[in-house]
């Protein structure tokens, strides 16, 4: 009988991650490590020795057994290492961004849906507990209308060579985003430099429009002194704070806001009183993300049903990203997500 295996493609600094989830999860018959640099073969066949070696991507394409591709290679590379491996009959969990460009992405969502493979992108913080806490608590309205919010990723480093830190990190702030407001922003407005490194952007302060009336800002940066990885929503009823450097209370809800009062003494004057109540942090799951993300891309796989963070899912930030660096390319000109 044929064997249900899977491949991890690419085993520099995230690969690993995803090959040890891979293993851990205990889904596959074997698991193939492929890596086109030996010394990563070699390092990591020392770390998990269940890894079967793949020097040549050609291999785990012939590989029948194979039905899985987990593609952790660098974002320009995606695109045509999906697409054999789609053409081949395998499943695609691809790690973010799905690719750098709009058509590819589409493609691959074409090509995906005319097999009917799976095509996933590892959009990690989709599955994080604290992402779908705070989805649940803007779902369900505690928060009211929801006016701005405000995302910061920035840390000193790790710096890319081959793609801008808006691709880098902002991928992470689109997805989660688009997670929590069902509603993609219209208008995109992004101004970036290049501090360190000529031609290859390190800091982004990124600001968009939605036609419900929400605003949003994300600030993006490879150079800051201090690790920031922190989301405030700002509703008309409570107020959230998302800091995942915080292991103990991620997700805080602030009773707080401001109350317009009209003044029964005049006519149409008003008064203001602010609102400070409680601080409330809701206990979360103890799971790690990128276990849950890759059980639900092998629960696609073998059960059927779409995946959360499916190709559309992958496009919708890649189209993000895009607008983001054009407007950043024409110094902040208003692009629209198309
Ligand atoms: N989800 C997350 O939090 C997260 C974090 C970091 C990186 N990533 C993503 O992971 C991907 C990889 O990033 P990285 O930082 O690990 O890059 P990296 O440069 O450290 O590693 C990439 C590896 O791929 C190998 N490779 C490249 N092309 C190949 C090919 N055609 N065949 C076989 N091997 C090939 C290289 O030799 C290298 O070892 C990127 O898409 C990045 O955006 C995701």
């Amino acid at each position: 009988m044929a064997g249900f295996s899977a491949a991890v493609v690419g085993l520099g600094y995230w690969g690993p991650n995803i090959l040890r989830n891979v293993i851990e999860i205990d889904g596959f018959d074997s698991v193939y490590g492929c890596d086109f640099n030996e010394s990563m073969l070699e390092k990591n066949k020392k770390k998990f020795p269940s890894m079967k070696i793949a020097k040549d991507y050609d291999d785990i394409l012939k590989n029948k057994e194979i039905e899985c591709v987990f593609i952790c290679t660098p974002p320009a590379t995606h695109y045509e290492l999906a697409k054999k491996a789609l053409d081949h009959n395998k499943n695609v969990m691809i790690e973010k961004p799905l690719t750098v460009d709009i058509q590819e992405a589409e493609d691959l969502i074409r090509l995906s849906e005319k097999r009917s493979l799976k095509l996933m992108v590892g959009h990690t913080f989709e599955f994080s507990p604290a992402v779908n806490k705070i989805k649940e608590i803007i779902d369900s309205r505690l928060l009211g209308d929801i006016y701005f919010i405000l995302m910061t990723r920035i840390n000193l480093g790790i710096h890319r060579r081959d793609v801008s830190v808006i691709w880098d990190l902002a991928t992470h702030d689109f997805s989660i985003l688009f997670r929590l407001i069902d509603e993609i922003p219209e208008r995109i407005s992004a101004v970036s430099n290049s501090f360190v490194k000529k031609g290859l952007k390190d800091v982004a302060f990124i600001n968009m429009k939605y036609r419900s009336g929400i605003i949003a800002n994300i600030n993006v940066s490879w150079l800051s002194p201090k690790k920031v990885r922190e989301t405030i929503i700002v509703g008309s009823k409570k107020m959230l704070v998302y800091d995942d450097t915080d292991n103990d209370e991620k997700i805080k809800v602030f009773d707080k806001g401001v109350d317009v009062l009209k003044d029964p003494g005049s006519f149409g004057e008003y008064q203001l009183t602010y609102r400070t109540g409680d601080i409330y942090s809701p206990v979360l799951e103890a799971t790690e993300p990128l276990n849950a993300e890759i059980r639900h891309f092998l629960d696609c796989v073998k059960n059927g049903g779409s995946p959360i963070t499916d190709g559309y899912s992958g496009l919708r930030v890649v189209k993000a990203v895009n607008a983001a660096e054009e407007s950043s390319e024409k110094d902040g000109e208003v692009v629209t997500i198309k």
